[in-house]
């Protein structure tokens, strides 16, 4: 994998949760390199974790007032990046101007922490369910896969396994026929038409029936499908986003918005989507080749296979190394 991919190093990345910056810097290994995450009063702050110095991690150390502090001499980091204090130092000896870390561009949306490596002016997606009151929202993963995130996304972009790999809850094999459905491509991006997938129990009321799923190619590395009861009008959407952290692995997240009440609670929902992503992972931790083929004639494709096509010529238009071949 070429880790320091441009195109993805232009764009907003996952890196964590929000919830997993509080009062402590943590590590966060994206694209290859190692950051620190920390907060301040002034919202989370991106570094490269790494101490000029001598090369301490800075996710070891502590903030204190509003300053990132290494752990190994104390050295005290202004939130973008230049060093403002050297204990060492006696009076008068004024700090070098090169003691200054590497600050990236982060911010937190949509509950979750995201990282633009090369400071481009890209805007960060939208996710209009978020900030939607009629939605609830709930955060998912973070979930660790040994593969390059291509083959993570086109997973939850396949209609077709449904019926099988989640046999029983998104699908029967006995309604494994995908109907037939075109993809559309407009300003609002790419998605598909309405596709019927029946399932034993959409909504949990025990009534086996067709919902419809609309599937999205968002970004690269983010991808969503908004699943719809016709009957009764309940819209469930999951933005699926994706790490890259180095070759053969990635980190997962998810946000799952419901327009409607689940009847369960925050943890069963993420523990439904956790046991169905377990059914997914072995599958995809061993498809050959790693990485995605953008060449069309490279694998069989069906009909049903639209919306992991659009998403390959997706890539293969944005020009995305990452996963790719
Ligand atoms: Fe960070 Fe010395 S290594 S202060
Ligand atoms: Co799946």
């Amino acid at each position: 994998m070429n880790t320091l991919d441009p195109v993805l190093a232009g764009d907003w990345i996952v890196a964590c949760r929000a919830s997993d910056v509080q009062d402590r810097p943590i590590p966060v290994t994206m694209l290859g390199q190692r950051l620190v995450l920390f907060r301040t009063e002034g919202g989370i702050h991106c570094f490269a974790d790494l101490c000029v110095h001598r090369g301490a991690a800075l996710s070891l150390g502590c903030v204190r007032e509003g300053r990132l502090v290494c752990p190994y001499h104390e050295w005290e980091y202004e939130t973008d990046g230049a060093c403002a204090k050297i204990p060492q130092l006696s009076e008068g000896q004024a700090i070098p101007l090169k003691a200054k870390v590497s600050a990236y561009a982060c911010q937190e949306r949509y509950g979750l922490v995201w990282v633009n490596l090369s400071g481009s002016d890209a805007p960060l997606l939208a996710y209009p369910e978020y900030e939607d009151s009629a939605y609830r929202n709930v955060i998912w993963g973070p979930q660790e896969v040994l593969a390059n995130p291509p083959r993570i996304a086109e997973n939850f972009l396949d209609v077709g396994h449904l019926a099988f790999i989640h046999q029983g809850y998104l699908g029967v094999p006995e309604h494994a026929v995908v109907g037939d459905y075109r993809m559309i491509e407009d300003a609002d991006g790419i998605r598909s038409e309405e596709i019927a997938v029946y399932q034993p129990d959409p909504d949990g009321s025990g009534q086996a029936k067709y919902v419809y799923y609309t599937y999205e190619i968002v970004r690269p590395l983010t991808v969503r499908f908004t699943k719809r009861d016709r009957e009764t009008g309940y819209l469930m959407t999951i933005l699926l986003t994706i790490r890259p952290v180095a070759e053969g692995m990635s980190v997962a997240y998810g946000i799952l918005s419901f327009n409607y009440d689940t009847g369960t609670t925050d943890e069963e929902i993420i523990a439904f989507q956790d046991m169905i992503f377990a059914q997914d992972k072995p599958i995809v931790e061993n498809q050959k080749p790693e990485n995605l083929p953008l060449d069309l004639q490279a694998e069989l494709s069906l009909r049903c296979d639209r919306v992991s096509i659009a998403y390959r010529q997706y890539l293969r238009k944005m020009g995305v190394t990452l996963g790719t071949a």
